[in-house]
């Protein structure tokens, strides 16, 4: 049954000076939690240390452009629920899609319906505010993620077979997602 989450409040992140140091606290707390957990984040070998998720924080906000990338935070009463990453294509030959990294909701915030809401704002802001017409994302097979991803609207174009190794004897297939919008 499918959990919609009232209250949710969405901002997007377009630029370094725009993610205080609060914000980049709580986004690496949350990016090391999930990962920690099990979440498929971009980090594969655990535990990773706290300077580590700083580090990629420092890195990720720094990264952040109008025209390139862009932070997507949902909160509730101050507090971070989730975030991800959209990253605009310059080149105009790939410049009417655009991908998808990082979903993740805090462990406190799961299957309250936070997820989906992400995945429904990022959809609206490539078709609505980038005039975007597709979305691609790329996932780790094993951890159920696709059955995700397809409630929230998005198909399964293909797979990389093993191309993840995780570790000896852990390969995974590398999932390719596809939203039209
Ligand atoms: C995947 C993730 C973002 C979903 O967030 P969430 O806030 O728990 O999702 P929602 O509450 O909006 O759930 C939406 C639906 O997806 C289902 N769902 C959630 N996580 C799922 C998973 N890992 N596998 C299969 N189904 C899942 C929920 O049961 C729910 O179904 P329903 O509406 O029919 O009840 C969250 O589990 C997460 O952060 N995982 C770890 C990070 C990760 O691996 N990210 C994927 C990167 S490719």
């Amino acid at each position: 049954m499918s959990v919609i989450r009232e209250g949710i409040g969405f901002e997007w992140l377009t630029g370094p000076s725009r993610v205080g140091p609060d914000l980049q606290d709580e986004l690496a707390v949350c990016w090391g939690e999930v990962a920690n957990a099990g979440g498929a984040v971009g980090f594969p070998f655990l535990p990773v240390e706290r300077e580590q998720v700083y580090r990629a924080v420092t890195e990720l906000v720094n990264s952040l452009d109008p025209r390139g990338a862009q932070l997507l935070v949902a909160h509730e009463g101050g507090s971070l629920l989730g975030w991800l990453l959209l990253t605009l294509n310059t080149n105009s030959v790939v410049a009417h899609w655009a991908r998808v990294t990082r979903v993740q909701t805090s462990l406190a915030a799961r299957a309250s319906g936070v997820g989906r809401a992400l995945m429904a704002e990022v959809a609206r802001a490539a078709r609505e505010d980038h005039r975007l017409e597709q979305l691609h994302l790329e996932l780790r097979a094993g951890q159920g993620l696709e059955g995700f991803y397809e409630s929230c609207g998005w198909k399964e174009i293909g797979r990389w077979p093993n191309a993840l190794r995780l570790g000896v004897g852990s390969d995974r297939d590398e999932v390719l997602m596809l939203l039209s919008l």
